[in-house]
């Protein structure tokens, strides 16, 4: 839901100013989010919480330097083990949820202070229809709480007909074959089967994370407010991108697959260089060409190039999660979703 509303925000040009450091609170509670749910991932304690935990914060210990202490501080230790489990649980419980009140508290008073919701603008001779201003309460806590009540009614209801899955407990003598991360994490598990994984799993990620934090003080024109994807030729580029992206990623993942073997053809290279940094400047060469193509031959202004290229990954990162969690199976292989194997 928190990207589902992330990328509302962006497509309506929401995240500009005055609505930068909104933006920010937003990435920040996205970031805890995730947090909330790779901390709940190991509580039950099964086998599948197990592993994926051991999976996912094997990518911490990447970070240069300080990977390792980040690693067993988080952990209680070097590997997952009952220390890991209170951790886990006190933030779960605690930091994590306290953090996300204080933020969203600020989150919808800055929603106000920045003048409510982004809407469009009125241009010229067509006046915008607004509709009448309401107080609060009751209208929208009525509204609210409707809601809430319903969707806990769904849940419980929900939760009371169909049991949890469980599987056998944790066992760290006996690894699942795949052992997969929790499923949003999975498009970096994915990168990880292509790049050196300090590339995959620290300067894609910090890249990324730094562009969508940067991202209001990048694309902060102040055209197009409120308009979904900007403009009818901002809507074509987005069709476009998502287009490229979905054939782009997923050739490049069959290819890279069946074909390219950088570890062998440049033997003698340190294997950061030859899977991390070559393939990397790659990617960015395919983006920078397509970025260049839109500027020159489209004469895309900075907000449509941009538009572009955020299309371009959130569907990349689709689409390395959808193979990721359905198309990866034993020993992390390619097959068809009705092909797969069971897991061993
Ligand atoms: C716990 C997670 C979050 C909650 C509960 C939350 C809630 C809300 C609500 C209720 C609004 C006003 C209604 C609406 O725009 O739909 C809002 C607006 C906004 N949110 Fe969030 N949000 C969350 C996460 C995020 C994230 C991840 C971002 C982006 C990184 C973000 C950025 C914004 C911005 C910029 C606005 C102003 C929108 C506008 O002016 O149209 N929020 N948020």
């Amino acid at each position: 839901m928190a990207v589902l509303h992330l990328l509302r925000v962006f497509f309506t040009g929401a995240h500009r100013p005055p609505r930068e450091v909104n933006w920010i609170f937003g990435v920040v509670m996205l970031l805890l989010i995730l947090g909330a749910n790779f901390t709940g991932y190991l509580l039950p304690w099964d086998q599948l919480a197990f592993w994926a935990i051991t999976v996912g914060t094997s990518l911490v210990s990447y970070i240069p330097f300080v990977g390792d202490q980040i690693g067993s501080l988080l952990l209680g230790g070097p590997e997952v083990t009952g220390a890991t489990l209170l951790n886990f649980y006190s933030l779960h419980i605690s930091f994590i949820p306290l953090s996300l009140v204080i933020l969203m508290s600020l989150h919808f008073w800055r929603v106000r202070k920045d003048g409510g919701l982004t809407v469009p603008r009125d241009i010229g001779e067509a006046p915008i229809e607004r509709p009448t201003r309401v107080t609060t309460i009751p209208h929208l806590v009525r509204r609210e709480a409707v809601w809430a009540l319903a969707w806990i009614a769904i849940i419980i209801t929900f939760s009371v007909f169909v049991a949890a899955p469980l599987e056998g407990i944790a066992d760290p003598n006996v690894s699942p074959n795949p052992a997969k991360a929790p499923w949003y994490f999975m498009g970096i598990q994915e990168l990880l089967l292509h790049f050196h994984p300090f590339v995959a799993a620290i300067v894609i990620p910090t890249v990324a994370l730094a562009g969508i934090f940067a991202l209001p003080f990048i694309d902060h024109s102040k055209e197009h407010e409120g308009i979904y994807f900007r403009s009818k030729r901002g809507r074509s580029l987005a069709v476009m991108a998502t287009g490229f992206s979905l054939i782009m990623t997923s050739a490049w993942v069959v290819a890279d697959d069946r074909f390219f073997d950088w570890t062998n053809w440049l033997a003698n290279w340190p294997t950061i260089i030859s899977n991390g940094f070559i393939p990397l400047a790659l990617v960015v060469m395919a983006l920078a060409l397509l970025d260049l193509w839109i500027d020159r031959v489209l004469k895309g202004t900075l907000e449509e190039r941009i538009l572009f290229l955020f299309t371009f990954a959130v569907v990349a990162l689709i689409v390395l999660t959808v193979i990721g969690v359905f198309f990866r199976g034993p020993g992390m292989e390619l097959f068809w979703p009705w092909d797969m194997p069971a897991a061993h």
